[in-house]
């Protein structure tokens, strides 16, 4: 076997680590941790030098990453030749369907080469359907990548059409969808595919490209050129690198998130300061671990998480009413910042100001507590009901007693006084509370606290089952 250099093999070892915190949805200092023990556990005494020269970490015996290329019939297909070539070098298995538009571009024979095994083409080719299948070839890959991605496939696909291979697999993937479209500019500007992506993100699809450059008809500029190959295979790199483990499947999930506003009158409104950042994290890492989401947002500034079932909601009563719809659920979690208390007699017209009279006053009524009654209910109550807590003082000690107050199973407890810049920021510090006891998690991002929740939720469900 030829020797490794130390750098090969430090790259080697981080990359397999990556990957092993990629498929179990653990972070990697959770992997090492896992793979020390294991070498303690095997006999090999964590304390002596020489044992620990001796501890070789066991890195996954991994198949290379799979991606299939779909190639759509435009001028642009000539550059998934060279795509081929592109994810080929970087270790990945690649098959290829081409579909019947791109013959026209490309051959089967020239695609087959250099991707070194046949290509397919055609949905009824009974030799192929036999051989493969495209059910096969729709699972049988960590990722699609669509390049170029033509109007008219981007069409389909937000339409679930499945009349060819390429669409009929594209339908039945479990699979993340790369997206490298390329079209004449108005084509990209049209708003019927500009409909299509819209859909298509939102159904959880990922996109490189298009760039802005020369078409293929002379004297034509504009954006419609299919991102260049290596743009594509970076972010086929990316894309396989933040895969999660589909740990929550068959889950559904719901999540609050976000404030509410209360109105006053028609034009004003009682609200926080929450971004909602927080809770909509906390619906992706869910959806990406392939629970059934639905998210109830109150109004904030984010687009829809890709992938989950987005509610938009005001009020605390209409948050309420939202997720008393959504239930059944395995697992709620409530990250809303829910107004406690809303304005008793709202105006139905604008409160106007009238000179020489006094300011009015508002008479506050309690809003219904969505945590508490989620928790307390004897019917549909989730398996795992998740409360936070916003305190800017006695943190652990105030979430511990909302924790019995609610009823709820675990309280993610934060500080957000002011000087943390938690509310509306981007990193987060928080304390888990169960009934087990308190975890302080280290300052990290509103992503990174969502993903390791979501770990987290996995492992209590899968304990308990
Ligand atoms: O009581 P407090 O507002 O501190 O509790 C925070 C937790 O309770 C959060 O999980 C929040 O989403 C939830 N909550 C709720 N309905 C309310 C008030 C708070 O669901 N009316």
């Amino acid at each position: 076997m030829a020797s490794l250099t130390v750098r090969q093999l430090d790259e080697g070892l981080k990359k397999a680590l990556r990957l092993r915190a990629a498929r179990s949805g653990r972070s990697v200092e959770d992997e090492v941790r896992t793979i020390l023990r294991a070498a303690v556990a095997d006999g090999l005494g964590a304390a002596s030098p020489t044992a620990a020269a001796r501890v070789t970490v066991p890195v996954p015996t991994s198949r290379p990453d799979r991606v299939l290329l779909v190639i759509g019939g435009g001028i642009a297909a000539y550059k998934s030749l060279d795509l081929i070539r592109r994810l080929k070098e970087r270790g990945l298995a690649v098959r290829c369907i081409l579909t019947r538009a791109a013959t026209h571009f490309v051959t089967p024979l020239s695609a087959g080469a250099l991707v070194g095994e046949r290509v397919f083409t055609d949905l009824f080719d009974p030799e192929h359907e036999f051989d493969v299948g495209h059910i096969r070839l729709a699972r049988e890959t960590d990722l699609v990548v669509v390049a170029p991605a033509t109007a008219d496939l981007l069409a389909k696909l937000a339409g679930g059409h499945a009349d060819d291979l390429a669409t009929a697999v594209l339908l039945a993937t479990d699979a993340k969808i790369l997206l490298a479209p390329a079209m004449n500019p108005r084509m990209w500007t049209h708003k019927a595919t500009q409909r299509n992506l819209a859909q298509l993100l939102a159904d959880g699809a990922a996109l490189v490209g298009p760039n802005e450059g020369e078409m293929a008809e002379t004297g034509e500029r504009g954006v419609g050129r299919m991102a260049e190959p290596l743009e594509i295979a970076d972010a086929v790199m990316r894309l396989l690198a933040e895969r999660v483990a589909p740990v929550l499947a068959n889950r559904r999930v719901l999540v609050t998130s976000g404030p509410t506003h209360e109105p006053i009158d028609p034009v004003r409104y009682i609200a926080n300061r929450s971004s909602g950042k927080q809770g909509h994290a906390i619906a992706q890492a869910a959806a990406r671990a392939g629970a059934d989401v639905i998210l109830v947002s109150g109004p904030v500034n984010l687009p829809d998480p890709p992938g989950v079932r987005t509610v938009h909601v005001e009020t605390a009563q209409e948050m309420l009413r939202a997720v008393e719809r959504a239930l059944p659920v395995d697992v709620a979690i409530f990250a809303a910042a829910v107004a406690d208390w809303r304005v008793e007699n709202a105006g139905r017209q604008k409160m106007k100001k009238v000179p020489g009279l006094e300011a009015p006053t508002l008479a506050l009524k309690e809003n219904p507590d969505i945590l508490a009654t989620v928790a307390r209910r004897t019917a549909q109550r989730p398996r795992l009901v998740i409360g936070f807590a916003a305190e800017t003082e006695n943190i652990t000690a105030n979430a511990r007693a909302k924790l019995a107050q609610k009823g709820c199973d675990w309280i993610v407890a934060n500080d957000v006084s002011p000087q943390t810049g938690v509310m509306g920021g981007d990193r987060n510090t928080i304390s888990l509370v169960t009934a087990d006891g308190v975890e302080a998690w280290p300052s990290q991002s509103k992503e990174e606290v969502a993903a390791k929740l979501i770990a987290r939720i996995a492992d209590s469900l899968a304990t308990a089952a």
